[in-house]
């Protein structure tokens, strides 16, 4: 995982958990700052571009689907197609008693079909010149067994947005389908239209110790120990959900902050210079950075947000089902949550920070086969270099170890290195760069050393990345090599260091001024619209020289939501289509589809003294046990907004349609009696 600065504003979380819940309904959707993301804008469910990274790996030339089965099978084939060093490529953790739409499937066997919730990380398994799909944080995916179904989000790179899926008939000797899910449904929830999580301690989750061993109890035959169960993947999905979530951010200011394909430019420029120092710097004190990308942003933001944007936010308040047994309103995904940042203007923490999460869209190997390319590139035809020297004295630890200090120690623009050598009779047998500072590049570097090479009175180094990538500085240019002389003895007499360094940023510009002028001519890469990896490579990679990857080419087995055509209804009850049909109107029992089948009026009144508890939290003053309905976050989808709604006609005219709707016996028991002991939505019978 990239080494990315995680902003996460506490304060804003604190105050908005102590506003009143009235204000949280009311006020905190509508103050003026724009949203880079709302449940009330969910955008068309298919869209006629791109596919999500589940296609990609799943959905086959025939139009069906391959879904390895069971859903142990489908980790094994996500991890094959992985690589994350020693850590683990998919994270998973249990959440049987949860808040999400599966929450109720299982009921009473909570624990005996747990939902259950993935997501991964690391880099993509490439072979030869394959280009590989970035999987990390772009493909989350949750089980729920009782149904055999999935839920699944997953990126859309030419869309430059997660979509939401369902699988149902994902079972043995199932012919499994995704279809397309409601993304304003789905968004109800998921505001971010993306992942989204409980923060710290995800009580809800196997990692909390009393939901493991009740899953040890319920599923002996599976699992003998907490063993496996209690991990930190908690913690990790966590990170990467938060991480999903600043995707849409990063694509904000890309599409929207930079208005130039210069502004544009500039910021591939500073990705590829920090991805190929290893994750440590890019040249952002340069003139470019500021004036074509940080001026621009900053004059576009006010143009744009003049209140201010803000990312709405991954993270749910934790919930511990054995505490909580009812979901209380201020756990309720439903409704608004704090943002998980908010920017009034542009400073250069932001124009940063965008600049570390865009990085995130290159895998390893783009990075490698760039930096083996510039180094073999300034090989073939002699680019500049430079040097720097200096003087080192030596401190002895003992007989072996000797520590060489080089450079003065308190000018910062002059070069200065650590460096512990170990010498073994009379011979130097290793050394290591506790630091090295250069002239002017703000970063202390930690070269690796690659190989030694001994001369009389004199040593050579050549220094490389910990990640494997050659050493490089903020601007890209290359550590070429590091050069040790002494006069008699390098332990009791003088030495010198000098460091010459490959102007391989001259060719990285070079590239990168191409293709600016390649987008004046035909171009795509930088041209306004989502920032793509595999249109920026396929445009750089052959301005530098290089081998074209190989791309998979997208499947055309995209699917139109179904939608049932439905009854209409006459009188006040009409007006449910304009406020619920959007979310109630598919053949779902979750939510319930009440607009939906051969009887809607039948679906209607037996939900209707749930839906009239729905509607009257509402009221100002109402403490409500539920979230009112339509959901505050996706109030505006219809039209109205949190503060006319519960004042309307409309809203007064569906009340008084819905009582006149009930049973004698329910036309005070509805207002009175506990929710749960309400009719279900769905009557025992009722398929
Ligand atoms: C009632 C609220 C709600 C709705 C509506 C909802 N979700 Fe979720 N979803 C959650 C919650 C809460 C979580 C996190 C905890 C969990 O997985 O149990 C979650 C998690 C997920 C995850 C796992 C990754 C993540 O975000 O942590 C997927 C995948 C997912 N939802 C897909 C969907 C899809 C697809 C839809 C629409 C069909 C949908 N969800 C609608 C509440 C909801
Ligand atoms: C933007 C989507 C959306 C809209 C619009 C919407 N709902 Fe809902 N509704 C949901 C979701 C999602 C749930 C399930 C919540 C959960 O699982 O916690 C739900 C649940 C309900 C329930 C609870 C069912 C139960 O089993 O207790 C009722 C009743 C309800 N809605 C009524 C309405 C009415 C009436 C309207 C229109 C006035 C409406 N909803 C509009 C998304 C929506």
């Amino acid at each position: 995982m990239h080494g990315y600065r995680l902003g996460c504003s506490m304060s804003n979380i604190l105050r908005l958990a102590v506003a009143p819940l009235i204000l949280v309904l009311t006020s905190a959707t509508a103050d003026a700052l724009d949203w880079i993301e709302q449940a009330s804008r969910p955008g068309p469910d298919v869209l006629p571009v791109g596919q999500s990274r589940f296609d990609q790996l799943f959905l086959q030339a025939d139009g069906r689907y391959r879904i390895p089965y069971p859903f142990g099978q489908l980790i094994a084939d996500l991890e094959a197609r992985l690589d994350n060093g020693d850590n683990p490529t998919v994270r998973g953790v249990f959440v049987p008693m949860g808040r999400s739409l599966q929450r109720d499937t299982p009921a009473p066997d909570y624990f005996r079909y747990p939902r259950r919730v993935i997501a991964v990380d690391g880099e993509p398994v490439t072979r030869g010149s394959e280009a590989g799909l970035v999987m990390e944080y772009r493909l989350f995916i949750a089980h729920q067994p009782k149904t055999e179904s999935l839920e699944v989000i997953s990126y859309n790179d030419t869309a430059g947005r997660f979509e939401f899926q369902v699988v149902d008939d994902y079972a043995a000797g199932g012919s499994p389908q995704a279809r397309p899910a409601n993304r304003l449904m789905c968004m109800s929830c998921h505001h971010n239209a993306a992942p989204i999580f409980s923060r710290t301690p995800w009580s809800e989750t196997s990692f909390n110790v009393e939901v493991a061993n009740r899953l040890v109890a319920a599923l002996p035959q599976r699992y003998s120990s907490l063993i496996g169960l209690v991990t930190l993947d908690a913690g990790v999905i966590d990170v990467l959900a938060e991480r999903a979530n600043y995707l849409s951010a990063a694509q904000t200011v890309w599409q929207r902050g930079c208005a130039s394909s210069a502004c544009r430019a500039e910021i591939l420029r500073a990705i590829l210079q920090y991805r190929l120092s290893g994750e440590s710097s890019f040249d952002w004190n340069s003139s470019g950075f500021e004036r074509r990308y940080f001026d621009e942003l900053s004059k576009n933001w006010s143009r744009n947000w003049p209140q201010g944007l803000a990312l709405p936010g991954s993270r749910l308040a934790d919930r511990n089902p054995f505490t909580d047994s009812a979901i209380k309103i201020e756990q309720d995904p439903l409704l608004p949550r704090p943002a998980q940042a908010t920017w009034h203007t542009v400073d250069m923490t932001l124009a940063r920070g965008i600049i570390y999460r865009l990085a995130g869209f290159f895998t390893a190997s783009d990075i490698r086969a760039l930096d083996r390319r510039l180094l073999s590139l300034s090989r073939e035809r002699p680019v500049g270099d430079y040097r720097y020297a200096t003087h080192c004295r030596v401190q002895s630890r003992n007989n072996s170890i000797h520590l060489l200090s080089c450079g003065e120690q308190t000018g910062i623009d002059q070069l200065q290195a650590q460096i512990e050598i170990e010498m073994r009779q009379d011979r130097i047998d290793s050394m290591r760069f506790h630091s090295l500072r250069l002239p002017r590049d703000s970063n202390l570097l930690q070269p690796v050393v690659v190989s030694l090479s001994h001369h009389t009175y004199r040593l050579e180094i050549e220094p490389g990345h910990q990640s494997g990538l050659s050493q490089r500085l903020a601007n890209g240019d290359r550590l070429e090599s590091i050069v040790l002389e002494w006069d008699d003895s390098l332990i009791d007499g003088e030495s010198r260091l000098e460091v010459r360094i490959s102007v391989e940023s001259d060719i990285l510009d070079g590239a990168i001024r191409a293709l600016h002028q390649l987008h004046d001519k035909d171009g795509k890469s930088l041209a306004a619209g989502v920032f793509r990896r595999q249109a920026l490579l396929q445009e750089l990679m052959p301005l530098l020289g290089m081998q074209p990857l190989e791309w998979q080419t997208p499947l055309n087995g995209r699917q139109s939501p179904t939608r049932s055509t439905k009854k209409p209804i006459a009188g006040a009850l009409a007006l449910l289509e304009p406020y619920c049909a959007g979310c109630h109107g598919d053949d779902s029992r979750q939510p319930p589809g009440f607009l939906a089948g051969k009887d809607p009026l039948a679906r209607i009144r037996q939900c209707a003294p749930r839906m009239l508890r729905r509607l009257r939290a509402w009221q100002p003053g109402n403490r409500p046990g539920h979230a009112p309905m339509p959901p505050p976050a996706s109030i505006a989808f219809s039209g109205t907004s949190a503060a006319d709604w519960p004042r309307s006609d409309h809203y007064r005219n569906l009340m008084t349609g819905l009582e006149a709707l009930l049973p004698e016996s329910q036309r005070n028991s509805w207002k009175t009696a506990a929710y749960d002991d309400l009719p279900a939505c769905f009557a025992a019978s009722d398929g």
